[in-house]
């Protein structure tokens, strides 16, 4: 008889340890997909750097991932709409850990709503965390990410976590949100033509609606409660598996896309 994992959640976290040596930045690392995806990352032997706002969040994680015995962790209380900051904490974990192999810009806010009478406060927002918050770590992982890809591993990766919503616009709600995440598949797509000759990868990853902080607290159009007929939605694992899977592809191997959906949304 075969053993079959019973669900994403013992695939990601049972991953083999295919990136021990493997130095990981992973921004919105506090909470969600950020938070799961920095725990299956360890867990197949990486160095994961945490990123976000709650340093405490981030300590507690430190301390979980680190008492799984597998990869180390360490925190790093950095907000990505300060590209000063960002830039000084990437070169902090370079000068550590010897390097930068993957980037996982995973840190976003969303806000939804009709255009009329929204707050500009919340549209500038998005666009300082999910556009220039990416460009930020980007920009300052790059060097370190081209001089990884010479290295040992001979490959190295920028995974972003766009949307379902950087693909299409699932309603006249997701607008400002949906356009920030259009520009991450536009910013990922260049920058793909770029660095494939230079062996750095760019994957980025299209969730539809995910169970996480952003889709069930708060907001009257988020997610959630457009969600009225509570149909399945998926976990933070099934995330974390898609991105482990696109960083642990032999080097001739590019995973540029992946859009998943719970099995029943349908936009
Ligand atoms: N949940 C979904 O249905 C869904 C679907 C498609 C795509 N996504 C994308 O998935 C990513 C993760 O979201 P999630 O669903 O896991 O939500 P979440 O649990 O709310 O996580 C958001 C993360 O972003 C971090 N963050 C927000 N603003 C930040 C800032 N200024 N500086 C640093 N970190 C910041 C938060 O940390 P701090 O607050 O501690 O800073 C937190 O770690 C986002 O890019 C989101 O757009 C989510």
């Amino acid at each position: 008889m075969t053993t079959e994992p019973d669900n994403a959640t013992t695939t990601a976290r049972s991953a083999e340890r295919t990136l021990d040596g493997v130095t990981v930045v992973i921004t919105g690392a506090s909470s969600g997909i950020g938070a799961t995806t920095a725990e299956a990352l360890a867990g197949a032997g990486a160095t994961v750097a945490l990123f976000a706002r709650r340093k405490d969040r981030l300590d507690d994680l430190t301390r979980t991932i680190e008492g799984r015995g597998a990869g180390a962790a360490k925190a790093y209380g950095v907000d990505v709409t300060d590209a000063d900051a960002v830039s000084t904490a990437i070169d902090a974990v370079a000068t550590e850990f010897g390097g930068i192999d993957i980037l996982v810009n995973c840190a976003g806010v969303g806000t939804w709503g009709p255009a009329v009478d929204a707050k500009l406060s919340d549209w500038t927002a998005m666009v300082d965390v999910n556009i220039n918050g990416v460009f930020a770590a980007t920009h300052a992982a790059l060097p370190h990410l081209v001089a990884a890809a010479n290295g040992p591993r001979g490959i190295s990766d920028i995974v972003n976590v766009s949307s379902i919503a950087g693909r299409r616009v699932p309603s006249f709600q997701s607008n400002v949100y949906a356009a920030t995440k259009h520009a991450v598949g536009a910013f990922s797509e260049g920058l793909r033509q770029e660095l494939a000759p230079a062996h750095v990868r760019v994957g980025v990853v299209e969730p539809g609606i995910v169970t996480t902080e952003m889709t069930t607290t708060g907001e009257e159009y988020a997610p959630d409660a457009r969600n009225a007929e509570g149909l399945g939605v998926l976990d933070p694992d099934d995330i974390a598996a898609a991105i482990v899977y696109i960083v642990t592809r032999p080097r001739h191997a590019a995973v540029n896309e992946v859009l998943i959906r719970p099995t029943e949304q349908v936009r």
